[in-house]
């Protein structure tokens, strides 16, 4: 029996590079009358209509979702499900807001219940944003991440996600050991990565949580398991630097501790990376691994500028990825994280042109994840998770689009008036999501 064809119509946007200028249309496959055919979860085919239809079966079902973009869905790759009640807390740098806001509330996901109603209010939340895949922290709890790959497998959606290990500096009812951290991490492995679209990352939270025995453990989890994401934070504020280097008199500097673990490498994600010398900078680039910005955390907590385009370009690049980081993120949206992204960027003194915050937000962050085979692009044969922007969605936005000109201005329009308003659909593997979500 053949599988059930959907064609969606509609202008069809996806990244083939990295684009270097607003005028850069050699990075994008843009059809005004585009169309994307899928079947069983997967992109068969994406570009022209004609051309699409053409390879339809003739009981394809159209969607038609002009005059609307259809471009890959968002990817955030960095984000704690559990500070859904922290986002918007007020008046403190990152330790304080940690102990003072943070480490309170993770405690009450000790509780499988209080995990399961918020995984549920996250994964409505992100897919009202637009946002298919996430790359997310968990709380200490095992039962924290059963929750959370529970709810993100039943709806059939990809994503990566690990229990932090943190073993000190934290509330006891938020501590593991090295051992206990290590038996929890390897039995969800076993549960949970490979289960259907979910991926384990080996989540040491970071240096100041982990003491030099619990570092240890984590290594020797990517070594046994070393096609695992490892995530992490590193360098966003300067008494954060401080401690670890207290902690790690011996390391010399922020990332040789990571280093030093065997915790460097294609598949880590380091959250922040806003303070790194040129010998971290090197160290990161050598070994691949890559440094995630999160724009409006950075500046909600004041953690600092994030040097974009100097560590995109500089001679040893870094493989960068975009992320909101909430709860220390103020926003869901991957669009107002671009929009805050590009005002970093700003203060930097450098622009970042709207076609590659679009790369940034799919492809690119496919490729940071390691995930470009299955998701971020509109190449046949990957995972048929798509989002559908209104770039009219309010009136604002409407009486703008009236002086828009060109692609790369109404996709800057979008990222910089938009929000879930703009999201008119959402699939995940082909199913469409938005009618389901909580209000
Ligand atoms: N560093 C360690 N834990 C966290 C966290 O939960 N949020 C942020 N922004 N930084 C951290
Ligand atoms: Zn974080």
């Amino acid at each position: 029996m053949t599988a059930i064809q959907t064609l969606l119509r509609g202008r069809t946007l996806s990244f083939l590079r990295w684009p270097d200028s607003a005028e850069d249309h050699g990075a994008c496959a843009y059809e005004e009358d585009g169309a994307v055919l899928i079947a069983d979860g997967v992109i068969l085919a994406a570009g022209s209509y004609a051309g699409v239809k053409a390879k339809a079966s003739p009981s394809a079902i159209v969607v038609d979702h002009h005059p609307h973009l259809i471009l890959p869905g968002f990817i955030d790759a960095h984000v704690h499900f559990p500070q859904m009640q922290v986002i918007a807390s007020y008046g403190a740098e990152l330790l304080d807001w940690l102990n003072t806001y943070t480490f309170p509330e993770e405690q009450k996901f000790v509780d499988l219940q209080h995990g399961r109603r918020i995984a549920r209010l996250f994964f409505d939340e992100i897919l009202r944003n637009g946002t298919t895949t996430v790359a997310a922290y968990c709380s200490v709890h095992k039962s924290s991440v059963e929750a959370f790959f529970g709810e993100a497998h039943q709806r059939n959606m990809l994503t990566i996600a690990g229990k932090v290990m943190m073993d000190r500096n934290a509330p006891e009812a938020l501590t593991d050991t090295p051992q206990s951290g290590y038996d929890d991490t390897k039995a969800l492995i076993s549960l949970w990565h490979g289960k259907g679209r979910q991926h384990y990352a080996v989540t040491p939270r970071f240096a100041l949580t982990s003491s030099p025995a619990q570092m240890e453990m984590a290594g020797a989890l990517m070594r046994e398991h070393p096609d695992l994401h490892m995530q992490t934070h590193l360098s966003e504020n300067h008494a954060e630097i401080a401690y670890a280097l207290e902690l790690y008199p011996n390391a010399g500097d922020y990332t040789a501790i990571y280093e030093r673990y065997g915790l460097t490498g294609p598949k880590a994600l380091f959250g922040h990376c806003i303070h790194l010398s040129e010998r971290e900078a090197d160290a990161l680039s050598d070994s691949g691994s890559v440094a995630v910005f999160c724009p409006t955390s950075n500046l909600f907590l004041g953690s600092g500028l994030f040097d974009y385009q100097r560590l995109r370009t500089r001679q040893k690049p870094l493989r960068i990825a975009a992320a909101s980081d909430v709860g220390g993120g103020t926003s869901y949206s991957m669009l107002r994280t671009m929009d805050e992204g590009y005002k970093v960027i700003a203060l930097n003194g450098e622009k970042l042109n709207p076609l590659a915050s679009f790369w940034q937000l799919t492809r690119g962050n496919a490729e940071a994840l390691s995930l470009a085979a299955r998701i971020g692009t509109l190449e046949p044969g990957t995972d048929a998770d798509l989002v559908v922007l209104d770039s009219s969605a309010t009136p604002a936005m409407r009486l703008r689009m009236e002086t828009v000109g060109t692609l790369a201005e109404e996709l800057f329009l979008l990222q910089t008036l938009g929000d879930d308003r703009a999201v008119r659909e959402v699939y995940v593997a082909g199913k469409a999501m938005k009618a389901d979500l909580a209000s």
